[in-house]
């Protein structure tokens, strides 16, 4: 018998939204996953997990932002594969995605469901 570990979906208050910085990404546990949250606007926040799936490290949250047409992106620091930070898709094969979580800003604090 095969058992489901997956927990349920909560929304955890992580940080204040001016502890990260602009253009820049932070990686966070909630709710026992590893998110990374990128700032890519004064007040436009994406969260995705922070696993790359083509080197199999947690590392998406050091990636670098940019953006591709009017899409934001991240580029894993490792070997530079680059998703979209809404969808998780990734940019050169979209049938590979990474999760993606909701985020919010409430009174200055950043809020991931995850
Ligand atoms: S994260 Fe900056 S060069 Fe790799």
């Amino acid at each position: 018998m095969t058992q489901t570990l997956t927990r349920e979906a909560v929304w955890v208050q992580v940080c204040e939204l001016n502890d990260i910085l602009l253009h820049a990404g932070v990686a966070a546990k909630v709710n026992g996953k590893q998110i990374a949250i990128f700032r890519v606007e004064e007040n436009l926040l994406y969260a995705t997990s922070n696993f790359d799936p083509f080197t199999k490290a947690n590392v998406l949250s050091r990636g670098i932002i940019g953006t591709k047409g009017d899409v934001y992106k991240v580029a894993s620091p490792l070997l530079k594969h680059s998703f979209n930070l809404k969808t998780g898709e990734y940019l050169d094969d979209p049938t590979i995605t990474i999760p993606t979580y909701e985020v919010r800003v409430e009174d200055g604090k950043v809020w991931v469901k995850a």
